[in-house]
């Protein structure tokens, strides 16, 4: 509640600024507007935090792309948005040129060489949720730079200092705390506090953390953002980075090792593809489970013409909840690491696999999650950021990436300054265990060495006649598939204006538990609809995140708008 606050009032003063920022290099002084909703013909980034945006929107003002400014916003968030920006965690990111070329770059942690199905279990075969939670053991290969660096190699058009530089500084030259990182401070103080590294980073010798207005430096991350300056993704991999990281995971007995880190490969895979209402829409893939989710939720619901029935109503988010159910059910049987487990994406895609899905669906009642298999539920708490970025010339970046809790495993390697993840959480924790009301079990996403766990994250950028017209994406865990597949079926199918769109309280039904959560500001009588078809209906606190951009392909106008469920930011080079 307290942040929640925090961000209003953050938000009401920040609607007011604008602001010039010295550009990434230093005699040029390059400015750049913000707000967190605002237009331009110059390119636009939207992202969780003014200054990463500011610092992406100055290198599209001095001539880089898309990418570019993606891989630079990156390493600014690690400084910035220290919850969910980072350098120890993995993600995915979705790019697509005016050119028409695409690439799906997956920088998602793997696991260590020597871990198996076993990994969190105690010697009684009980899941030790310590263990998945908290430190060393829950850590997989970063692969957040090595991704950054393989974006860069393929796309990229600015020098790689120019693009880690500003970052570098930031963490040297402190950054003030902002309400955001401040309440997310002192929500996770005593968790941070259980490392020496990260206490020291994050909190004040006598254990409180930093509140608005301090100013926090970071050495050890600008030394670490120096090192991958001047040396790319070498010194994390074969350098210092990882054997300071090894150093520390041997002192705990965890398995990770410099081995592991060395052996750590981006991979670029194609998009996946789907269509909707005369748009083709670009998505992950596996170990990606978003895009085929998505797909699938699309898929379900355009013969309904939900458009011609209504608004977005009750009958809408009642068809909504009912695909999302069925396409949960598949993701729990078949979705995981690609490399690992044959996945029939092609049949689960196909009009063989869904037209008896959706002929299940009564429009007038709800139907029952355990017709669609046995139980399953997982937790989705955790932290992930996603920024959207199209530049003057129409290309995209659509970059979702995770240490998946809030400050990861809380776990700082002493000499890095970096949080590291606690990705392998998102492995199913118990080999064959999968209940109503607690974890998945199925095969498909067994923790096993160098296997990549399955995600949720999203990012989803929109094509209409070859040109983008929409990117998107969000944090949230499973409700991630939600809240994107919401927005996209908002814009597409309804054609609400994006901000509305963004704004508008989101659902999540994800199979098991069969309940349909809501956020607080979901509409009451729509609520009371939903519980009359026979949904269980549960109130949430927020979901989502999902800063946004459109583009208008007559004029290339851009309209970037910010999540105000945080404290997100668009920025675009100053001018029209
Ligand atoms: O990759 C995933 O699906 C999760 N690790 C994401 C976690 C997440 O989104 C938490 N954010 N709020």
């Amino acid at each position: 509640m307290r942040s929640i606050v925090c961000t209003r009032i953050a938000g009401a003063l920040l609607l007011v600024y604008s602001t010039i920022v010295a550009a990434a290099r230093a005699q040029s002084a390059v400015a750049v507007r913000g707000a967190p909703e605002l237009e331009s013909k110059r390119g636009v980034v939207a992202c969780v935090e003014r200054r990463a945006a500011e610092i992406g929107a100055a290198v599209l003002a001095e001539g880089g792309n898309a990418v570019d400014a993606a891989v630079a916003v990156a390493f600014a968030l690690a400084v910035t948005y220290p919850e969910a920006g980072n350098l120890g965690g993995g993600g995915f990111m979705l790019v697509a040129l005016a050119d028409g070329r695409t690439a799906a770059i997956d920088y998602r942690e793997t696991a260590p060489r020597r871990a198996d199905e076993r990994l969190f279990l105690d010697a009684n075969g009980a899941v030790d949720s310590q263990r998945r939670e908290f430190g060393h053991h829950a850590v997989g290969v970063p692969g957040t730079v090595a991704g950054l660096a393989e974006a860069h190699r393929l796309f990229g058009t600015r020098p790689w200092t120019e693009l880690v530089a500003p970052a570098r500084r930031l963490a040297a030259d402190g950054l003030v705390v902002q309400p955001a990182l401040a309440a997310g401070l002192a929500e996770y103080a005593v968790d941070l506090a259980r490392f020496a590294a990260s206490r020291a980073q994050f909190l004040h010798a006598d254990g409180t953390p930093y509140d608005v207005g301090e100013t926090l430096v970071q050495a050890d991350l600008a030394n670490t953002l120096r090192w991958i300056e001047e040396g790319g993704a070498a010194p994390f991999y074969d350098g210092p980075i990882a054997a300071l990281i090894a150093a520390e995971m041997a002192h705990a007995g965890a398995l990770l090792d410099a081995r592991d880190f060395a052996a750590y490969r981006p991979v670029v895979r194609d998009v996946l593809v789907a269509r909707f209402r005369g748009h083709e829409l670009l998505l992950m893939p596996p170990p990606s489970s978003g895009g085929i989710a998505l797909a699938q939720m699309l898929a379900l619901l355009e013969p309904f013409a939900l458009r011609e029935r209504g608004g977005f109503d009750a009958s809408a988010r009642h068809l909504f909840a009912e695909s999302s159910r069925r396409a949960f059910a598949d993701r729990a049987q078949w979705l995981g690491d690609p490399e690992a487990t044959a996945i029939p994406v092609e049949q689960l895609l196909s009009e063989a696999h869904l037209a008896p899905r959706r002929a299940s669906i009564e429009p007038e009642r709800a139907s029952a999650s355990a017709e669609f298999g046995p139980p399953v539920t997982e937790t989705d708490a955790g932290a992930t950021t996603h920024f959207s970025i199209i530049d003057g010339a129409g290309n995209a970046v659509a970059n979702t990436y995770t240490i998946e809790e809030r400050f990861g495993s809380k776990l700082i390697a002493p000499g890095t300054g970096f949080l590291l993840n606690n990705e392998l959480q998102d492995f199913n924790p118990k080999p064959g265990r999968t209940t109503r009301d607690g974890q998945i079990g199925t095969a498909a996403n067994l923790a096993r060495g160098g296997r990549r766990p399955l995600s949720s994250m999203t990012p989803c950028i929109v094509r209409r006649d070859g040109e983008v017209v929409l990117v998107t994406g969000s944090p949230g865990g499973r409700t991630i598939i939600s809240t994107v597949t919401q927005i996209v079926l908002d814009v597409l199918e309804f054609e609400t204006p994006l901000a509305a769109a963004v704004a508008r309280p989101r659902q999540h039904h994800g199979w098991f538990p069969d309940q349909i959560g809501i956020e607080q500001a979901f509409d009451p009588a729509t609520a009371e609809a939903l519980r009359r078809l026979g949904h269980v209906v549960q109130l949430r606190t927020r979901q989502g995140d999902a800063h946004s951009i459109e583009r208008d392909p007559a004029s290339g106008r851009l309209h970037g708008v910010a999540d105000r469920r945080t404290e997100g930011w668009c920025a675009a080079p100053t001018g029209e």
